[in-house]
């Protein structure tokens, strides 16, 4: 056999054998135990505490706003995409029925121009989709910065919710 052949294979037989030492050392401890993953990822996804409670566990102590929000625009939005994750206050208000709930558990209310613009600023990158809304037009798009941004004798900058209410806009 010609020596380059046999440095070559000696090379080879160097990576490869580097190869499977490095993957002894570095392989998670659970890969492989059930399949070709980490199977304590599993497990630790499972503790990881819930933090959204889902649009139908809201409808039980706001049941006007579910309704109010069901017959416009906005009625295939979650309340939590607007208000945030909210299983803690479900949990704290179903226990504690008559209290006042503390200020921690309050949701936050996205009333500012920006809060709007997440959705509606226009944007060229987003896609032409159509949504399931009462007309299954597209997400209609605004300039922010332009559209009724004052009021026209005052000149005070205006919220988009003084026009538009956020639960049937
Ligand atoms: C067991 C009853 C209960 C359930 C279920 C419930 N809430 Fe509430 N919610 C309350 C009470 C009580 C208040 C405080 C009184 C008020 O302002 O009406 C409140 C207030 C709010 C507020 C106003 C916060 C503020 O600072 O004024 C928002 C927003 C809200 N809830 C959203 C939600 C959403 C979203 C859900 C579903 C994920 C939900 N709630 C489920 C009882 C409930
Ligand atoms: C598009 C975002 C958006 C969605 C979706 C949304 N909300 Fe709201 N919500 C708001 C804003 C903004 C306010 C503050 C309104 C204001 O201050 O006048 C508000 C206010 C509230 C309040 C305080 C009382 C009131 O009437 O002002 C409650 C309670 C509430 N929302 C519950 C819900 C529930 C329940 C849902 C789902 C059925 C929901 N919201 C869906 C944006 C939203
Ligand atoms: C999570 C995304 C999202 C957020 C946040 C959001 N919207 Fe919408 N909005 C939608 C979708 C989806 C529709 C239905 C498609 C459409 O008609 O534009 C809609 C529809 C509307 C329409 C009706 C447009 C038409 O067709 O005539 C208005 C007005 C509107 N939203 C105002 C607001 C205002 C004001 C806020 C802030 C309080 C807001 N939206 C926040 C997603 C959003
Ligand atoms: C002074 C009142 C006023 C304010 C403030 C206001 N709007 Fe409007 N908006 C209107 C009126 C009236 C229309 C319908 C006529 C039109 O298209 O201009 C409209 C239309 C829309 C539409 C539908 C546009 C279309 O192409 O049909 C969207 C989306 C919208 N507004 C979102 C917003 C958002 C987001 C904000 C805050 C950044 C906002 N509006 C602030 C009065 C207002």
């Amino acid at each position: 056999m010609p020596q380059q052949i046999k440095r070559l294979i000696s090379a080879f037989a160097i990576v490869i054998l580097l190869f499977l030492v490095m993957q002894q050392v570095l392989k998670p401890s659970s890969f492989g135990v059930s399949g070709h993953y980490r199977f304590l990822a599993i497990q630790e996804n499972k503790l990881k505490e819930l933090q959204y409670a889902g649009s139908e566990s809201c409808i039980k102590c706001h049941e006007d706003i579910h309704i109010e929000k069901s017959d416009g625009y906005h009625a295939q939005l979650k309340c939590e995409v607007c208000h945030g994750p909210a299983l803690r206050h479900v949990m704290y208000a179903d226990k504690f029925e008559n209290e006042e709930l503390p200020d921690s558990l309050k949701l936050n209310k996205p009333d500012e121009r920006k809060d709007c613009a997440v959705c509606h600023r226009i944007n060229a990158a987003r896609i032409k989709i159509t949504f399931d809304t009462i007309d299954n037009s597209m997400i209609k798009q605004v300039d922010p910065m332009k559209h009724n941004l004052v009021h026209k004798k005052t000149k005070v900058e205006l919220k988009c919710i003084e026009c538009h209410y956020p639960h049937q806009p």
